[in-house]
């Protein structure tokens, strides 16, 4: 977990996409490493997440590449198999708790709730996906978290854009953030490039004066 969470500390940013279609996934990447992001969330959210992986393993990004919405064990071991350095989930599965514990790869469950917090807590997680964050309370929720449970850190995703950026990343239990907005599907598949990346600068610059 050391290398995730440090270089998570150092770059916050973690673009969540889905890939529709595979020969976008180069690209995508290469856009997104020359504009300084340190992270890609693939989502198993359809059939293409193993192969986009898959292909990403043969090419030498210097960006750390996870799965994301892994909701099985099968998908959990698809994944590694095709070289995801870490896993998120959207919620609390403890079946992928003890799969990911036992294949020692950082792991993020998603909470939503004290309960949530309290089940990934007592299993020693002290690192959560805060999903889907905007719609569960967003910045309030994180907020008035922060009382009862200083030590937890969040990584919120779900609603936020480069608008509310800002207001997120200025919070102490804020690890890092997650979102499709770094990489909008919409400008993946129309291939603009320089847009992505223009978003990309946008969104470190933002992270970079609110942390200061
Ligand atoms: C996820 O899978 O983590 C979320 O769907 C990302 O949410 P967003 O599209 O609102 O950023």
């Amino acid at each position: 977990m050391n290398y995730f969470s440090e270089t998570l500390k150092k770059y916050f940013l973690i673009p969540v996409v889905s890939i529709k279609s595979l020969d976008k996934i180069i690209p995508l990447t290469q856009t997104l490493q020359d504009a300084g992001i340190k992270f890609l969330e693939i989502t198993y959210r359809n059939e293409n997440a193993g192969e986009a992986l898959r292909i990403l393993q043969k090419n030498n990004f210097n960006i750390i590449i996870g799965a994301g919405t892994i909701r099985t064990l099968a998908q959990a071991e698809e994944a590694i198999q095709c070289g995801a350095q870490f896993l998120v989930s959207p919620g609390y599965n403890k079946d992928i708790i003890h799969f990911a514990a036992k294949k020692n790869i950082p792991f993020v469950p998603g909470v939503d709730s004290t309960l949530g917090i309290e089940l990934a807590n007592s299993e020693g997680f002290s690192l959560l996906k805060f999903f889907p964050a905007e719609i569960s309370g967003g910045v309030k929720w994180l907020k008035s978290i922060k009382g009862p449970y200083p030590e937890i850190k969040f990584i919120p995703t779900g609603g936020i854009t480069l608008e509310n950026l800002d207001f997120y990343v200025k919070l102490a239990n804020v690890a890092g953030i997650g979102g499709s907005f770094l990489a909008p599907k919409n400008l993946i598949s129309e291939s603009k490039w320089d847009k992505i990346a223009l978003i990309c600068n946008k969104a470190i610059k933002i992270v970079e004066s609110a942390r200061e």
